[in-house]
């Protein structure tokens, strides 16, 4: 479905963690394309009937690839890999929107704004 734009051989592969299981993926591609890359689509489920959720949009307009990265709830589409990191899926039954409020507030955003 996905193809990169640049060549495989140009891109350094890194090591990330995905719910505590390691993959090696592109070094220079956002998390949301790491993940499909390997063929992970579900990154949360919603409140109401616990349907899955994952990238749509790629675009950072859409909300629906949100993950935490190192405990803090960011886009997954518009969040660059970084050897190392640990990204989890949204824990169930959690509002996912007053969590990615208070971490754009902390980083000088706040969600009305975007
Ligand atoms: S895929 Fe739409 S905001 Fe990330």
């Amino acid at each position: 479905m996905f193809q990169p734009l640049t060549k495989q051989s140009d891109n350094e592969e890194i090591t990330v963690h995905f719910n505590g299981e390691p993959l090696r993926v592109a070094s220079n591609i956002s998390v949301a394309a790491a993940l499909l890359s390997h063929d992970i689509q579900s990154l949360r489920q919603t409140l109401q009937n616990q349907s899955p959720r994952g990238p749509f949009c790629m675009m950072g307009a859409c909300f629906e690839c949100l993950v935490q990265i190192d405990g803090v709830t960011r886009q997954a589409c518009m969040t660059i890999v970084e050897e190392g990191l640990k990204i989890t899926s949204m824990p169930q039954n959690q509002p996912v929107y007053e969590d990615l409020n208070q971490s754009q507030h902390e980083k000088g955003t706040d969600i009305d704004d975007l």
